[in-house]
């Protein structure tokens, strides 16, 4: 009974945030064509530069920590970016929440948590359902970004996308180069870039 009324519990309140992110994206997306989504945006540095650089694009930044949130908004508002929002929110409650007339032109994954033991893998983003989640929203020439400096993830997301029936590999040029944190002090990483097949 107690277990119950825990999941109960849990469940309204996964409902309620939904419901209120709903209405912020409905707020911050509708009209502006389709956005630039960053999932993990971590202090904001990659989504602030990209966002000074194509002021014409609404970019979304998303990270779980709400710290991490409150510092990339602070670097928003020093540089005066209207085009650019952070939110306080999961990839997963976010899409889930997205009204139905917001899409995307280009998302980007950059330095994803790897999750590198075998039974935390199901936690990692790349995963087939997330791919058809963006799929479902893809605007004219949407392109997935992928980085990481895990070799490990990075092989696992590659044949995700490859075995996906949506999704294809381009040999196609990173679209933005700029450091993030976790890219300051990886040794090393590999990139993909994704589209839908023709
Ligand atoms: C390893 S850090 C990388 C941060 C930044 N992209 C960089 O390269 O410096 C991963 C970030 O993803 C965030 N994160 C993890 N799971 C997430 C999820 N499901 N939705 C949104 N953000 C998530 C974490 O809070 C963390 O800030």
């Amino acid at each position: 009974m107690e277990n119950a009324l825990r999941t109960a519990s849990y469940v309204s309140k996964v409902a309620e945030r939904q419901v209120a992110l709903k209405a912020t994206s409905a707020t911050l997306l509708t009209g502006v064509g389709a956005c630039v989504l960053e999932i993990g945006a971590g202090h904001g540095h990659f989504l602030t530069a990209y966002a000074a650089a194509h002021p014409e694009r609404t970019c979304v930044g998303l990270d779980i920590i709400a710290e991490r949130v409150e510092r990339a908004n602070r670097k928003k508002n020093r540089a005066r970016l209207g085009n650019l929002h952070f939110l306080h929110a999961s990839a997963e409650d976010f899409l889930a929440s997205l009204p139905e007339n917001i899409r995307f032109a280009d998302v980007f994954v950059l330095f994803p948590d790897p999750w590198p033991k075998r039974r935390h893998h199901k936690n990692r983003l790349m995963q087939a359902d997330f791919l058809s989640q963006i799929a479902a929203k893809a605007g004219q020439g949407l392109r997935l970004y992928f980085r990481t400096d895990d070799t490990d993830y990075f092989a696992a997301a590659r044949a995700v996308v490859m075995e996906h029936p949506a999704w294809q590999i381009l040999d196609a040029p990173w679209a933005f180069e700029y450091e993030t944190v976790f890219q300051e002090r990886a040794p090393g990483y590999q990139s993909l870039v994704a589209a839908l097949r023709g």
